[in-house]
């Protein structure tokens, strides 16, 4: 932890003054180099009182990205126990991947405040204005064939669905892994690896995650589809408790993947999808296919009921549409 993490643990440990020289003391620096570190922590956002003969107060913290912030709500063992936080970058994935190809240990995260080169599926660009969405990356290393990389989206979208319950925002999935409110996008998740025919070497699982933007940020063509929490709940969320929610709903589920399979994320995708039990309509690469849902099997694949068929096909790839829009 740096410098500044630490007076910050210093000051919320405490809840009221810390001296100057207790600071200086604790940390080995002069208490020149605290007031340096102090205004360093007020010009990121930190309302912190200074009283002569009394010390310092924190009175308020920043909705920031920053390590102090996400590391002190972690309560994961290996998800975000090394953490990049970046003020802005071109994509976390990018940077996510670049880490490991140098060999950066399973759980490494990359957030930013900001992507100047956000990417979605398909090709797609992500929107992400700066400092109010959540830009994060997850680097695993999961004993998994290349084919199975795809059910890593099905878990992320699962984990940002269980997080997002808990602030109180109701969301389902459709496939393969669109977080929605209603018909409403409230994040997006991109896969990517690095694999030889038989081998993952790692996976790179991005999400964007829109927190407190409002409509005003979203260009026209967005504004009908996407919402933000911010705009569902009429509160403002912390980014870094939201990242740090996620990680935690990740890793569990994480976990129990990496023993036992997909089993335990298909059946609550099922039970999270807006999908499950309604008609829909899937174009694939074998053409189109009408249906009703039957959630996803244990390999992650589509399951849908054709009217007069006998069992379910599984679709592994396509474009799903529910009657009445979705
Ligand atoms: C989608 O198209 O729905 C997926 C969007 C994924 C966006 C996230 S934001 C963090 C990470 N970095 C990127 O460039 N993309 C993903």
């Amino acid at each position: 932890m740096n410098t500044r993490g630490r007076i910050l643990e210093a000051l919320e440990g405490r809840g009221g003054f810390v001296s100057g020289a207790g600071l200086a003391a604790g940390l080995g620096i002069s208490r020149a180099a605290v007031w340096k570190q102090i205004d360093r922590l007020k010009d990121e956002g930190y309302a912190i009182e200074g009283v002569r003969s009394r010390g310092y107060r924190l009175l308020s913290r920043p909705d920031s990205i920053n390590d102090h912030e996400i590391s002190r709500r972690l309560t994961t063992a290996v998800l975000g126990r090394r953490l990049l936080c970046l003020s802005r970058t071109g994509s976390t994935n990018t940077d996510a991947a670049a880490l490991g190809r140098e060999g950066a240990v399973e759980g490494t995260v990359v957030l930013a405040n900001e992507q100047t080169a956000g990417r979605g599926r398909l090709g797609r660009q992500w929107l992400s204005v700066a400092g109010v969405n959540l830009y994060m990356s997850v680097l695993l290393r999961p004993p998994i064939v290349p084919a199975q990389a795809p059910q890593l989206s099905l878990l992320a979208g699962v984990a940002v669905a269980a997080a997002l319950e808990a602030e109180g925002v109701d969301t389902r999935i459709k496939w393969p892994n669109d977080v929605l409110v209603g018909s409403r996008k409230i994040c997006g998740v991109l896969t990517e690896i690095e694999a030889e025919a038989d081998h993952v070497g790692f996976v790179v699982v991005g999400m964007g995650i829109n927190v407190n933007s409002l409509d005003k940020h979203f260009p026209d063509e967005l504004k009908p589809i996407a919402t933000s929490i911010l705009m569902e709940s009429g509160r403002a969320s912390s980014r870094a408790a939201l990242a740090a929610r996620v990680l935690g709903e990740m890793e569990t589920r994480y976990q129990d993947f990496c023993r036992n399979g997909l089993a335990a994320v298909a059946a609550e995708w099922t039970q999270r999808s807006c999908l499950s039990g309604k008609e829909v309509r899937v174009n694939g690469p074998n053409g189109e296919i009408v249906g009703i849902c039957a959630g996803i099997d244990s390999d992650g694949a589509l399951l849908v009921k054709q009217e007069g068929g006998g069992t379910a096909q599984r679709i592994l790839a396509g474009d799903v549409t529910m009657r009445g829009g979705v």
